[in-house]
Formats: C-alpha cells, sequence, structure tokens
C-alpha cells in the first residue's frame, strides 16, 4: 500500500502542523484545566477551509482525499486532543452520513454549512440504555403525515452544546411493539436542527480527559421534526449509525496516535533536558530502548490507521479494519502516555506539564465510537465469517 499525499494536500498538511504548533499547542493546557471549548481553532479550522476537507467542493468542502483529513485528525491530536474530537465528531459522524445518505436537498442545506464550517455537527446514538448495545434504541419517532414527533433522551454527545446540526437516530413507532418488540430494523436516522421545537441540550459531562470538549445530554420533548428530515430510507438507521462509526473509529484511531506521539516528542525533549547521576536521563539505555519501542509501536498502529483509512478511501470494505486500527492504536496511546509519565517522574504526573493530561486524553479513545470490546467484537465477526 502506497499512503500517498499530493503537492496540495502536503502543502496543507505543513500548513495545519504550522498552526498547531502556533494556535492549538499554547492553548491546550488551558482548554484541559478551564474545560474550555476550543472556539478559535475550531474558526481557525473553518477559515484554512478544515471543516469539511474530503467532502467535494460543490457542498462547500475543500475537495481533499480522506487519508489527508486522517493525517490532519492526527496532527491536532499531537497538540490537542480535545481539538481532534471536535473536528472528527464533526465530519465523520455528522457530515458524513448526510454526504452518504442524504438527498440532494439535505445536502445543499446541511451538509453545505457544514462542510464550509459555517455550522458545527454532532451525532446521537447513545442512550442511557443503549451504549455498546447500539440497537436497543428508546427513542421513538412517530410518523404523524406531515411531520414526526421524537421522544427520548440521547446522552454523552460530543459537541452537544455548540453544535446547530445532528444526526439522530431513533425507533419508528409502531402500534404492535408490545406483540412484536422492536428491533434494529425500526431504527431511522433524523437530521435535527438546534431549533427545533421540543429539542434540548442538557447538562454537561466532567470527564477525565478531553475535557474541553463539549459533552451533554439531547432531550426529545414532543420534538416536531419536518418529514423531510428523514436521513436515508425509513429502518435503515441501525446501518447507517454502523457505517458511520466505521469511519469514525478510523478518526479516533488518528486521534489515539497523534496523543502517542505527542507524548514521545515531549518525553524524549524533557529526557534531554533532566539531569540525574550527572547527565540528561536521555542517556539512560532503559530511556532510549523505552521510547525507541514505543515509537515502533506508534508506527506500526499508524500503519493500520493509514490503511483502514486508505480502504475506506478506495470504497472497499473497512469495517474490520478500523476495528483493528482503533484498538491498536488506542491501547498503544494508553500504554505509551503511561510510560511516557513514569519516565518523566514526578513532572510527569505534575498538572503543570502535558504528560498527565496525555494520559488522561488517551483513555477516551479506547472507550468512544465503541470500546476496545467492540472492536474485538467486530474483528471477530469479520475473522469468523472470512476464515
Ligand atoms: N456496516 C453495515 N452493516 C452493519 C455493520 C457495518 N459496520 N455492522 C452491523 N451491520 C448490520 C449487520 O449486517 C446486521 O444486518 P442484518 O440484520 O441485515 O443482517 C445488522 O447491522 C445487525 O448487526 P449485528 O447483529 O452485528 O448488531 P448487534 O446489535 O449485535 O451490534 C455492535 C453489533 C458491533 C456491538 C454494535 O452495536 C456497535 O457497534 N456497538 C457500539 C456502538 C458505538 O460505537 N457507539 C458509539 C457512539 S458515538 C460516541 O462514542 C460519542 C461521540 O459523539 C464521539
Amino acid at each position: 500500500m502506497n499512503f500517498h499525499f499530493n503537492e496540495e494536500e502536503q502543502e496543507i498538511l505543513d500548513m495545519l502542523h504550522d498552526y498547531a504548533v502556533k494556535e492549538v499547542a499554547p492553548r491546550a493546557h488551558e482548554i484541559d484545566e478551564e474545560e474550555k471549548f476550543p472556539m478559535e481553532a475550531r474558526n481557525g479550522l473553518a477559515e484554512m477551509g478544515m471543516m469539511g476537507m474530503y467532502f467535494p467542493e460543490e457542498y462547500g468542502g475543500a475537495g481533499l482525499s480522506y487519508l489527508s483529513y486522517i493525517a490532519v485528525c492526527e496532527e491536532l491530536a499531537v497538540h490537542c486532543a480535545t481539538t481532534s474530537v471536535v473536528l472528527s465528531a464533526h465530519e465523520s459522524l455528522c457530515s458524513w452520513p448526510i454526504y452518504k445518505y442524504g438527498t440532494e436537498e439535505q445536502k445543499q442545506k446541511y451538509l453545505t454549512a457544514l462542510a464550509s464550517g459555517e455550522k458545527l455537527g454532532a451525532f446521537g446514538l447513545t442512550e442511557p440504555g443503549a451504549g455498546t448495545d447500539a440497537a436497543m434504541q428508546k427513542t421513538v419517532a412517530k410518523d404523524e403525515g406531515d411531520h414526526w414527533v421524537l421522544n427520548g433522551s440521547k446522552v454523552f454527545i460530543t459537541n452537544a452544546q455548540y453544535a446547530d446540526i445532528f444526526v439522530v437516530f431513533a425507533m419508528v413507532y409502531r402500534d404492535d411493539y408490545k406483540e412484536k418488540p422492536y428491533t434494529n430494523k425500526d431504527i431511522s436516522a433524523f437530521i435535527i436542527e438546534k431549533g427545533f421545537e421540543g429539542f434540548s441540550v442538557q447538562g454537561h459531562e466532567m470527564k477525565m480527559g478531553i475535557r474541553g470538549s463539549s459533552t451533554c445530554s439531547l432531550y426529545f420533548d414532543n420534538c416536531i421534526v419536518p418529514k423531510e428530515n428523514l436521513l436515508g430510507e425509513q429502518g435503515k438507521g441501525f446501518k447507517i449509525a454502523m457505517t458511520t462509526l466505521d469511519g469514525g473509529r478510523i478518526g479516533i484511531a488518528a486521534q489515539a496516535i497523534g496523543i502517542a506521539q505527542g507524548a514521545i516528542n515531549e518525553t524524549v525533549a524533557y529526557t534531554k533536558e533532566r539531569v540525574q547521576f550527572g547527565k540528561p536521563i536521555w542517556k539512560f539505555q532503559n530511556t532510549q530502548f523505552q521510547l525507541a519501542d514505543m515509537q515502533a509501536k506508534v508506527d506500526a498502529a499508524r500503519l493500520l490507521v493509514y490503511r483502514a483509512a486508505q480502504a475506506k478511501q478506495d470504497g472497499e470494505p473497512h469495517s474490520h479494519l478500523a476495528a483493528m486500527a482503533k484498538l491498536v492504536a488506542s491501547e498503544t496511546a494508553s500504554d505509551v502516555a503511561r510510560r511516557c509519565v513514569q519516565l518523566v517522574g514526578g513532572n510527569g504526573y505534575s498538572r503543570e506539564y502535558p504528560f498527565e493530561r496525555h494520559m488522561r486524553d488517551a483513555k477516551i479513545t479506547e472507550i468512544y465510537e465503541g470500546t476496545s470490546e467492540v472492536q474485538r467484537m467486530v474483528i471477530a465477526g469479520w475473522l469468523g465469517a472470512t476464515k
């Protein structure tokens, strides 16, 4: 496989690197410490055309490759994991399903505003009783002739407080649901606007890591949704959610390797300065061997991430590839970030330094958009079906 960025993409990645070093990295500590949403970066990325990197220009996107978008998720996470997830929840989880399943009118109305960065997107699948078991949706959408009425709630929704447009999943109401219980074939997807009657965003999760990202609950209290806001075919919502997450997981895997790379870079720099027993601790073989092992593992994980991204870009099956990439990248990120804290010692544990933040940020990559156990289920499902 040849992971290739053309000249224009490389220029954009170089520009993004400079931007991240100058504008994203210096704010990462404050974003974490004060649970501050990275509004400057959200706006800066929009100005640079990065809120819709891989969508066609006719829909407000930049028309670049999916692989270059994944490289951007990674680069942002090197400096600030919060900023990276704001972008990936917006692009992978909200814009992509509208691009893939939306009508021309929906694309003109919603995707154009999302891809240009004018509006921010979010994705509402998880409920209090439907986390890993995503098919157990309790939110219900009732067909009322000329509109839908939604009732229910969603939890742990990334970008929620600042989002304008939400892709939300619900069971379409049937009179006979008591005799014939709902299944995943009853789930449909809907496009919800922030201002819809009966819709509200509430609460704010206080989190261990990615503390600047907005994570809230969504409430639908007789929420009126126009008929034309059904996304994709009725009853195909579960497949829409799963295929969306196949892409989202590649973005989170990229975030994970970015976090790990950031931890390694900063640990190398720190150990070159820190003197103990008369020499920089970098000079000790334990330091070098540990960091060498970590870098090799991060590069191995990166290859899995780029392989999954390339497969998605080429329109090839990639559920299992995305699951492998996320499983390995997220577990590598947690391991690397923890080992970097240990190498740095007391200052690794101090909130004045970035090392412990990387450790906290890394953990969520093993949980959201499908836990490591979910990734194993997906990989095992593929293994059982093909080997
Ligand atoms: N692509 C297309 N179709 C798929 C699919 C995929 N990737 N995965 C499953 N399907 C289809 C199956 O083919 C099957 O179709 P048929 O019924 O027609 O045969 C149907 O969906 C049901 O499949 P399963 O029986 O495998 O489904 P399941 O109920 O056993 O669930 C699961 C499987 C993998 C556990 C799934 O529920 C899952 O991924 N759970 C985790 C959900 C998740 O990742 N949530 C994160 C939410 S977003 C977030 O984290 C927050 C944020 O904002 C960042």
